[in-house]
């Protein structure tokens, strides 16, 4: 340990609203990395930077910090038919219903572009059986990007380990909504990863992790910052998490509806995502005049989803697993849906079994939440509002009851409906 530099001392700067210097920085990230700053310390620390903040300095260098902890990987050497291979990918900053990476990833794909697309293990995992192989080598990444375009796998362990470490900690310990721990922890790994471009999807809205506009806004402008300073041509679209994405939330119910956009159909706002993302992501790699519709359309993308599935050990046809419960919840009134609340949809999904309540525990790949109307819709008194799909019919209790607010339906259609685009940084 230096002689300097400790973790009271680190805890204790913060704390008082000072600067932590660079060295303060390089030290308490490498030591908690390595273990030699316990799990209490560091909680504290994180604790101190979500109430006091970081400067644009101290994000820089917490960045870079968790970026060193591991090693960079390196797509430079991408070849096809002798030419270079340019990578772009998305991530995005989370939501109910987001299963956009999943057309997205090999509509960009089939304009000749490599998306080396990185996920979290929770995402990665998104697809169950479909998505066979989360874990390639590099070299499996790197052949699979030449040959097919689009990988959706695992990050390797040594991709930001820091961040690894750090964000299961913030996970339990109430640390995860502050805008410079987000965007260093996405751009550790966006940079670390060493795509050429990338396209960032900030959520606004009740089922985002920061729900209000001025702070989602802030993180979108510290991000494309962060990755333009790295060398990495950086956007952010701004776009709405207030109501559920799609009609579906949970896993094969999700990957479902993907399979419908890639087939050229699925539901406005997840087609008219997926295009405006792709735009944006052929953009960054200098695909010019490229358009994503026709992809989806005419069935290139989907030739490229199916050898994407293929390469990574799958059976593009393998029929998806079907909850063997379903419960329909009802209308309680006729009129239109104003609203939608995509944090209750998103809670409901994960009480029928799509998501983890412990570290390591197994998903249900069939459960999830069918919606059956959208904001702007029409809705009779009794018709099925939202259907619950689980293995386990001892939940519907719980997810009913999370449900039971989640729509509005008011006498008259509302005036606006919130685009799903709302703005573009960059
Ligand atoms: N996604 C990440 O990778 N990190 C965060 O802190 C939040 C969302």
């Amino acid at each position: 340990m230096s002689d300097l530099i400790h973790a009271t001392s680190v805890i204790a700067t913060k704390r008082d609203g000072a600067e932590l210097t660079t060295p303060q920085i390089d030290w308490v990230v490498d030591a908690y990395t390595r273990g030699d700053v316990a799990p209490e310390q560091m909680s504290s620390l994180l604790m101190a930077i979500v109430l006091r903040g970081m400067t644009r300095r101290e994000i820089d260098d917490w960045t870079r910090a968790m970026i060193d902890s591991g090693t960079r990987m390196d797509f430079s050497g991408l070849r096809r038919g002798g030419a270079v291979l340019p990578t772009v990918d998305k991530h995005s900053t989370g939501g109910v219903g987001d299963k956009i990476t999943l057309p997205l990833a090999p509509v960009v794909a089939s304009f000749g572009v490599a998306v080396p697309q990185l996920s979290g293990r929770g995402l990665g995992h998104t697809g169950g059986t479909l998505d066979k192989r989360a874990d390639l080598t590099t070299a499996e990444m790197h052949a699979q990007l030449e040959n097919v375009g689009a990988v959706i796998c695992a990050a390797g362990a040594d991709l930001a380990p820091a961040d690894r470490k750090l964000y299961a900690l913030r996970d339990v310990t109430g640390t995860v909504e502050s805008v410079p721990l987000i965007a260093s922890s996405i751009m550790s790994k966006k940079i670390a990863e060493g795509t050429g471009a990338l396209v960032l999807d900030v959520k606004v809205g009740s089922g985002a992790f920061l729900p209000d506009e001025a702070l989602a806004r802030q993180l979108a402008q510290t991000m494309v910052s962060l990755g333009v300073d790295a060398g990495v041509r950086t956007t952010a679209l701004l776009t709405d998490m207030d109501s559920p994405l799609g009609l579906t939330a949970g896993n094969a119910v999700e990957v479902a509806e993907s399979l419908e956009v890639l087939a050229g159909g699925g539901p406005s706002d997840v087609v008219e995502l997926t295009i405006a993302l792709a735009r944006e992501m052929l953009d960054a790699a200098g695909v010019l005049d490229a358009d994503p519709a026709a992809a989806l359309a005419d069935g290139s993308a989907m030739d490229t989803w199916r050898a994407m599935i293929t390469a990574q050990g799958g059976d593009p046809d393998a029929p998806l697993p079907r909850a063997p419960h379903t419960d329909d919840v009802t209308a309680q009134t006729s009129g239109y849906v104003h609203r939608i609340d995509a944090r209750a949809v998103g809670d409901a999904a994960w009480l029928l079994g799509a998501g983890r309540s412990r570290p390591g525990e197994a998903v249900q790949a069939s459960a999830g939440v069918v919606m059956h109307a959208k904001p702007g819709d029409r809705i009779s008194a009794g018709s099925p509002l939202f259907t619950l799909h689980t293995q386990t019919p001892e939940r519907f209790d719980a997810a009913r009851a999370r449900l039971d607010e989640a729509a509005v339906i008011l006498p008259d259609s509302p005036s606006a409906i919130r685009p799903i685009v709302l703005d573009r940084i960059g």
